[in-house]
C-alpha cells in the first residue's frame, strides 16, 4: 500500500514554481494538505492570484492561504525581470477558483493543519522564507509535528540575487536565519543544482506532446527568462520535489549552515560549511550536486504523469 508523504507547499509562483506544484499535485506519493503563499518573485497578491488560477487549470481543490505580503525587515525586490510583470508570463490560464482561498492567514492555516495531522508533516518552501519563520516564531508548538523542512534556497558557492545569495535567501535573510537556527530537520535544493537542473531544447521540444501541463509549461518557457530555451531552462523549485520524489538524483552533505546577516557585500549569503570550520553541529541536509541528464529524465516523466 502506497502510504502518502502530507505536505505544504509555500510558494511564491513564478514559473518554475508553477511546474514544482504540478509535479507535487499529480505525483501519488505526496498529499498537498495546504499551499501558502508568500511575497517574493512577484507580490503577495499575484502570486496568490497565480497559485488560484494553477489549481484550476490543473483540477486540484487544495485550500489556500495567503501569507506575508513582504519580507520580515527589508522591502520586496522582486524578480518579475525573470517571470515577467504577472510573474507567470506567457499562458492563458483559467481564472481562478476563489472558493479555495482560505480567510485564514497562511500561518495560522498552516499550525492548524500541522497540528491536526496524524503524520509529522513535511513543509515545502520554494519562495522566500517570511511565513516559515512567521510560523516557528509564533506557534514554536508546531515543530512537534514537523517531520522535515525541504526548501528550494541558498547556494554553497554563488548566488543569483547577489554576488554570493540566492533570490529566496536574499529577499528574507532574516527568515532564513530564524529557519535554520529552529533546530527543525532541514533538506536543502541549493542554487548549485538548480543551475544544474535544466530543461534543455530537446527537452522543450518534447513539452506539447507531454499533456496539458506540457502545453502549459512550453507557453511559459517562451517567457521565463530563468536561462534561455537555447542555454537550458533552471528548474530551480523542482529540486525541492525532486529530493522529495528522487532523492538519488542528489549527491548531499549534512552539514552546518548559517546565514550572513551583516555582512556589507555578503548579506543573504548562505554559509555551508563543508569543512567544519565554524565546529557547530550540522542543522541541514544540503545537495552539492545533481545528475543533471538524470534530472532531465525525472523531469519530463513527471511533467508526462500530470494528466
Ligand atoms: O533562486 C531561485 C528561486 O527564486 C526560485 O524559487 C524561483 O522561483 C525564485 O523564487
Ligand atoms: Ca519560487
Amino acid at each position: 500500500m502506497l502510504t502518502q508523504r502530507p505536505i505544504i507547499i509555500d510558494t511564491d509562483p513564478g514559473i518554475d514554481d508553477a511546474l514544482a506544484i504540478a509535479i507535487a499535485l499529480f505525483d501519488a506519493r505526496l498529499d498537498v494538505k495546504l499551499i501558502t503563499t508568500v511575497a517574493g518573485n512577484v507580490s503577495l497578491e499575484k502570486v496568490t492570484y497565480n497559485t488560484l488560477r494553477l489549481l484550476h487549470f490543473f483540477g486540484k481543490d487544495v485550500p489556500v492561504a495567503k501569507g506575508a505580503y513582504k519580507p520580515l525587515i527589508g522591502p520586496l525586490v522582486d524578480a518579475s525581470d525573470i517571470h515577467g510583470p504577472s510573474g507567470m508570463e506567457g499562458f492563458d490560464f483559467p481564472e481562478p477558483k476563489q472558493k479555495l482561498l482560505l480567510e485564514e492567514h497562511a500561518i495560522n492555516a498552516m499550525r492548524r493543519v500541522i497540528l491536526e495531522s496524524p503524520e509529522p508533516m513535511t513543509l515545502v518552501p520554494i519562495g522566500p522564507l517570511t511565513n516559515i519563520a512567521l510560523l516557528l516564531s509564533v506557534y514554536p508548538e508546531v515543530k512537534e509535528n514537523i517531520r522535515e523542512i525541504v526548501m528550494m534556497g541558498g547556494s554553497v558557492t554563488r548566488g543569483n540575487k547577489g554576488v554570493m545569495s540566492e533570490f529566496n535567501i536574499a529577499t528574507d535573510p532574516e527568515a532564513a536565519k530564524v529557519v535554520f537556527d529552529s533546530g527543525v530537520p532541514i533538506a536543502v535544493a541549493t542554487l548549485d543544482v538548480g543551475l544544474k537542473a535544466l530543461v534543455m531544447p530537446e527537452d522543450t521540444a518534447q513539452l506539447p506532446a507531454l499533456g496539458k501541463v506540457g502545453q502549459m509549461a512550453h507557453c511559459l518557457f517562451q517567457k521565463y527568462r530563468g536561462g534561455s530555451f537555447r542555454t537550458g531552462l533552471k528548474m530551480y523549485d523542482s529540486c525541492a520535489m525532486a529530493y522529495l520524489l528522487c532523492p538519488e538524483l542528489f549527491q548531499i552533505a549534512e552539514t552546518f549552515v548559517d546565514v550572513e546577516l551583516a555582512g556589507s557585500l555578503t548579506k543573504g549569503c548562505t554559509v555551508v560549511d563543508l569543512k567544519g570550520y565554524l565546529h557547530q553541529p550540522a542543522n541541514a541536509k544540503v545537495c552539492v550536486d545533481i545528475d543533471g541528464e538524470a534530472f532531465r529524465k525525472w523531469f519530463l516523466k513527471s511533467v508526462g504523469q500530470c494528466v
